[in-house]
């Protein structure tokens, strides 16, 4: 037939290559035995990972670098033996050496250059296949090295594919080399008046209490510089199990360390100027302003009925206003404390659980004009409760040192503290008997002289 003539005719075709002479029909052959020899490469490389080197307890990365080597190694054989079916003398290919070199010095350049960064890899292996590591401004996990680039999977899932030589020419960090675990830095800056130790003893609990933070290597806290408008400190955590989320780790720490600093009173400085007026004229507050106002505030409340306008005063001066947002914990049962706490607005809900593991529940909701933590502050006992913030709530913290000299030279209000606990109609019993140090409570009257002989005693009245 016409056409099977003209099929014959095309493969039997013949060219000259240098000293070579090729027709159609050799080189379909010899792509088909190019093919075959990369398609029993990546046989290999697929058994001897799978079923040699996967038993022999080798790091995945060295397993991977190993299987690659076999399969270059059966592309080089299988490429020397299919030149040698096909009867070509390598000799005779040295023009092509030729071309390549020409090529070489142009476009193909890049992909040589990666190739060898892959082999150094390979051989040297700074990075290895599930390494943490950071390049050109990227972070990830390493999925693969490939002869020319290396995949890596970031924490958004995207994958990144990473020319070979990068890793060659540029600075690679490499979470995961050798030791497991990494330091984490944390930069905190608070304002100038903060009691640096005290920055340091609320940054060293908030370490203690997550934990993803190792306990060894302890973690610590340095002081690292008097800034402009802050002190600068910095806490350095170790970790083993966030080296892949770092970034959550110091988001955990950082939500740790403003509640802590709250409850502390340490203030976070704002990129502002704070400016210290050292005395104003005191004026007395008007009717409008009242309501916002904490002398208003503290005026209005019963607690404070028999104290005069200078005591009230004093006290609004040496407490401070702290804002609290739904959900926020301001005290915790267990804990020791001594301040009492007064809320100007919002609502705050009281829990508590009879040993400090149990989980709390619901005593009772506090609302404006309400105080709690006066337990623990006047007789030095441990939080009987957890109080938590409802809503977004104004909270007047009073301290114990502020309060003594009050207390001191107004023995009334000692007596108005002990009478409002044993009123506060859900004050549960047991507390009060303990407080009163009675078996039982019996009548109001007498717990309340009790409780306030307690707090002069601790008070030293
Ligand atoms: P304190 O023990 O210092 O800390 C927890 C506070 O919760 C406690 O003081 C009280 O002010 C408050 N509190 C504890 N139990 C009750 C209750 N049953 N009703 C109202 N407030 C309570």
């Amino acid at each position: 037939m016409n056409w099977q003539v003209k099929i014959q005719e095309v493969l039997d075709w013949r060219f000259q290559l240098g000293s070579l002479e090729f027709s159609i029909l050799g080189l379909v052959h010899f792509l088909f035995l190019v093919f075959i020899v990369f398609l029993l490469a990546a046989l290999a490389r697929r058994l001897v990972r799978l079923r040699i080197l996967s038993r022999t307890g080798m790091s995945a990365g060295l397993q991977d670098a190993t299987a690659r080597f076999v399969g270059y190694f059966v592309i080089l054989i299988g490429l020397g033996i299919s030149l040698q079916v096909m009867h070509i003398d390598i000799k005779s290919l040295a023009f092509l050496a030729g071309a390549l070199g020409l090529g070489l010095g142009f476009g193909l350049q890049n992909i040589i250059s990666n190739f060898v960064s892959g082999l150094i890899i390979l051989i040297e292996r700074p990075i290895q296949v599930g390494d943490r590591i950071e390049v050109g401004g990227l972070e990830g996990d390493v999925m693969e090295i490939n002869a020319r680039s290396t995949k890596i999977r970031t924490n958004n899932s995207i994958t990144i594919i990473v020319p070979n030589s990068e890793f060659i020419s540029s600075r690679v960090i490499n979470w995961s080399h050798d030791d497991p675990k990494i330091r984490v830095p944390i930069p905190v800056g608070v304002a100038c008046n903060s009691d640096p130790r005290l920055v340091e003893k609320a940054l060293m609990e908030v370490a203690s209490e997550i934990p993803d933070i190792m306990k060894e290597p302890p973690p610590g806290v340095r002081f690292m510089a008097f800034g402009q408008s802050s002190l600068n400190f910095e806490l350095r955590v170790w970790t083993e199990t966030m080296v892949r989320r770092k970034y959550r780790l110091i988001s955990d720490v950082n939500f740790r360390i403003f509640e802590k600093f709250q409850k502390y009173g340490i203030e976070i400085p704002n990129p502002q100027l704070d400016i210290y007026v050292k005395k104003l004229p005191r004026q007395p507050p008007s009717d409008a302003s009242l309501e916002h106002d904490v002398i208003g505030h503290l005026r209005k409340n019963r607690l404070f009925d028999c104290l005069n306008d200078e005591d009230i005063a004093q006290l609004a001066e040496k407490g401070r206003i702290r804002k609290y947002y739904p959900r926020q914990e301001i005290i915790r049962q267990g804990e020791e404390g001594d301040s009492l706490f007064i809320i100007l607005k919002g609502v705050a809900e009281v829990r508590a659980g009879k040993e400090d593991s149990d989980t709390p529940r619901h005593l009772c909701t506090l609302g404006q004009g309400d105080f709690f933590g006066e337990m623990s502050m006047l007789t030095g006992e441990k939080r009987s409760a957890t109080v938590i913030a409802e809503a977004e709530s104004d909270i007047f913290e009073l301290r114990k040192e502020a309060l003594q000299p009050i207390l001191q030279s107004n023995p009334c209000l000692a007596e108005e503290i002990s009478k409002s606990l044993v009123r506060r109609e859900s004050a549960s019993s047991s507390k009060l008997e303990s407080l009163a140090s009675l078996p039982q409570v019996r009548d109001g009257e007498h717990v309340a002289s009790k409780i306030l002989t307690r707090i002069k005693s601790f008070f030293k009245l």
